[in-house]
């Protein structure tokens, strides 16, 4: 967990700017945009220029009030915003929008932001309790496939797309079930969640999160690779914060969305790039979790592993 000093600077002291950067003729995909931080994010990307806006939600209709709400606040046109249908428990929704993605002409920016926190009510998905099945293996299970449009884009217009996850500082505190091997299988059992409390198995799921990212962000931008005159997907990190309104959260979002490539992988914080905590370092744990979401995400999605190549 965060100090307290560090909390209440993040938290109450700190300012966050409103961002100015332009996404001018850019895309953007965000998962739970209907409400949140998710809206507040689409609204100031919508204010920032883009093109195009996609609210990937749940609930079409949900979706639909949040594009007219932005709309009316911002009074844009009603062809910049887009709704269009995610559910990140299901296989099949997450590959009808990798095909819809796949007919856009550009992709510029993806912000992961979709999660649930269950307090309560066990229930499994995707062969783990639901936070992690929703938090990790269908965050990513969508993520993976979306990068190769975004590679693309990159080629093809000489931009640096972007790819940011909205997790959480909670992952420094969760308990992951060492010696277990497979953290999602050790999360299928109810017994093995109720004795750690079923709101432990969100900070579980930003913490797998964390280290899955570290992994992807090596695999997508190799920090050892001569980036001459390579464009290449960029992998940003972000904790939201829990004592500010939605809107300054979101200005963070963007901040990151807007970062350079010196950012690349790295977990950004109060609008600046901190160092991981030492839980999020721990190789094993990290190669561990790795491998386990690889092999679901393999047999949800036969080939997938190939959108990292
Ligand atoms: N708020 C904070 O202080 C804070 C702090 C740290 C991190 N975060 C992270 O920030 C992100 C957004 O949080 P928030 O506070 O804005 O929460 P929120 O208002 O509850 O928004 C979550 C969004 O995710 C969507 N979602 C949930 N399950 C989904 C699924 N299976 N498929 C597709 N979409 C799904 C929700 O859709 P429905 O409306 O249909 O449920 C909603 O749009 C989350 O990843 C959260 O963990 C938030």
């Amino acid at each position: 967990m965060p100090s307290l000093g560090d909390f209440i600077h993040a938290q109450y002291l700190l300012k966050i700017p409103i961002p100015t950067h332009s996404f001018a003729s850019r895309t953007i995909l965000i998962t739970g945009a209907n409400g949140g931080l998710g809206q507040e994010t689409a609204q100031h990307f919508v204010r920032l220029g883009a093109s195009k806006v996609i609210l990937a939600c749940r609930s079409l209709a949900k979706g639909k009030i949040t594009k007219l709400a932005i709309e009316k606040a911002l009074g844009c046109g009603p062809s910049v915003l887009e709704v269009w249908e995610l559910d990140l428990e299901s296989p099949s929704s997450i590959s009808a929008l990798v095909s819809r993605v796949n007919t856009l002409e550009r992709v510029d920016v993806v912000v992961n932001n979709a999660g649930i926190h269950t307090m309560s009510g066990f229930r499994t998905v995707y062969g783990t309790e639901r936070a992690l099945g929703v938090n990790t293996i269908g965050t990513f299970l969508l993520a993976f496939q979306l990068l190769p449009k975004m590679k693309e884009t990159a080629g093809r217009y000489v931009v640096t797309p972007v790819m940011t996850t909205v997790t959480s500082a909670l992952y420094e505190g969760a308990k992951y079930p060492e010696g277990c091997e497979d953290a999602f299988a050790w999360c299928a059992d109810e017994g093995n969640v109720e004795a750690t409390g079923m709101a432990a198995q969100y900070d579980l799921s930003k913490l797998l999160q964390v280290y899955v990212l570290i992994r992807l962000a090596e695999r997508v931008d190799g920090l050892g690779n001569d980036l001459a005159g390579v464009v290449k997907v960029f992998m940003k990190v972000f904790q939201a914060m829990t004592a500010r309104t939605a809107e300054e959260g979101a200005r963070l979002v963007v901040q990151s969305a807007s970062a350079g490539r010196e950012q690349h992988g790295k977990y950004m914080r109060c609008g600046e790039v901190r160092a991981y905590h030492p839980v999020a370092l721990d190789k094993n744990m990290g190669d561990e979790v790795w491998r386990a979401l690889c092999n679901r995400l393999q047999e949800l999605q036969p080939g997938v592993m190939r959108c990292l190549e």
